[in-house]
């Protein structure tokens, strides 16, 4: 096996506390101790399709070594498939013959995985896969690093959101990212003690969530928390999701918290708000858990360059930290278990 020289590492899809720690790690210990140069392709896969003068951007020890605690990443991201239009994945291969990279990190969710897969198969190209997504639905990995931040973001934002429903008398129904995933909201749930948890895997009652809060004013409590995923969907005449759709084709949701709070204000009387956390939830700093998880994932992504695991993902599998093939780590998306859901279930009302 040809010794790599020159290493890419690429950020690509929504953001992820925790990122910069992957990138930390990864230029650390390949530079420190494999002496191998690093080279950041800013942009996500943009950066191989329309490069621009800023794309390449050297690592070194010193450009890393205070980013742990830094959120977002240093490297950029964007949304951009280079499978979308033929051609562009050849054009994507003689751009890393270019840059001169002889093996590429690629540091996403289930879109950025998604390529790089292709990219090895299709064309050989020496690529190690890292898992980044806040909504934890990557089906090999025990979980991924943003996940803990966004939890911990959104119980914050319930917290606070309790005492001023309770000193109005108002509901107040938190819409929370996730996509079709509702383990974000389910954490917040449990995290937060909402008064109802909706994911998008199970589908909502609203008779039962009426009846839900009418006891609660009947018992002197007018007021209430809903932790609701942006995923969950209502019958079609309640419109929740936007019809614009990114280059993966994922639909670009939300509107959930609003409608659900017109009907819950509709069907008990009580006065009804809505939140939307949104990007708040993949901003600020990575919690300790997020930043020690993603310097393992980092360590373990250059460990595999250095052995050669090409067409590999890093994984967390209990307590020990993996490879896996890429075609396992993009074959299906976890969804929130119905036992699991149950047990949230416990503490409604
Ligand atoms: O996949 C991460 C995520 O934050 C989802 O939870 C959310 O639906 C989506 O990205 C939002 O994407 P964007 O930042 O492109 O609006």
């Amino acid at each position: 096996m040809a010794k790599v020289k020159r290493v890419g590492m690429l950020t690509g899809g929504g953001d992820a506390p925790g990122l910069n720690g992957v990138i930390r790690a990864v230029t650390m210990r390949c530079t420190e101790e494999y002496g191998m140069e690093i080279v950041g392709l800013k942009r996500g896969w943009k950066s191989l399709l329309a490069p621009e003068a800023d794309t390449l951007m050297p690592l070194g020890v010193d450009d890393v070594r205070y980013i742990l605690q830094e959120g977002g990443t240093i490297l950029g991201s964007s949304r951009t498939n280079p499978y979308k239009n033929e051609g562009d994945p050849e054009k994507v291969v003689r751009q890393l013959e270019e840059f001169g990279i002889d093996a590429l990190v690629a540091i996403g969710g289930d879109d950025t995985l998604g390529v790089a897969k292709r990219l090895h198969e299709d064309f050989g190209v020496q690529v190690i896969g890292c898992p980044k997504t806040i909504d934890n639905d990557l089906s090999a990995t025990d979980t991924t690093f943003g996940f803990d931040t966004a939890v911990s973001i959104a119980t914050d934002a319930i917290d606070k959101l309790r005492t001023t429903a309770k000193s109005h008398e108002r509901v107040v129904v938190v819409e929370i990212m996730g996509r079709n995933a509702g383990w974000i909201t389910w954490g917040a749930g449990i995290a937060s003690a909402a008064n109802v948890t909706l994911i998008p895997e199970v589908e909502p009652d609203l008779d039962e969530i009426a009846s839900i809060f009418e006891r609660r004013a009947a018992n002197g409590e007018k007021w209430g928390l809903v932790a609701v995923s942006e995923g969950v969907t209502l019958s079609d005449d309640l419109t929740t999701q936007n019809a614009e759709k990114d280059e993966f084709g994922h639909v670009r949701l939300g509107g959930i918290a609003e409608t659900l709070a017109k009907e819950i204000e509709t069907r008990t009387g009580i006065e009804t708000r809505h939140v939307v956390l949104g990007h708040l939830q993949r901003g600020g700093t990575p919690t300790a858990y997020d930043r020690i998880l993603s310097t393992r994932y980092g360590l373990r992504a250059a460990e595999a360059v250095n052995n050669g695991e090409w067409g590999k993902m890093v994984a967390l599998r209990g307590s020990e930290i993996v490879t896996v093939s890429l075609d396992e780590a993009v074959a299906e998306n976890k969804t929130v278990p119905k036992d699991l859901y149950e047990a949230a279930r416990t503490f409604f009302g």
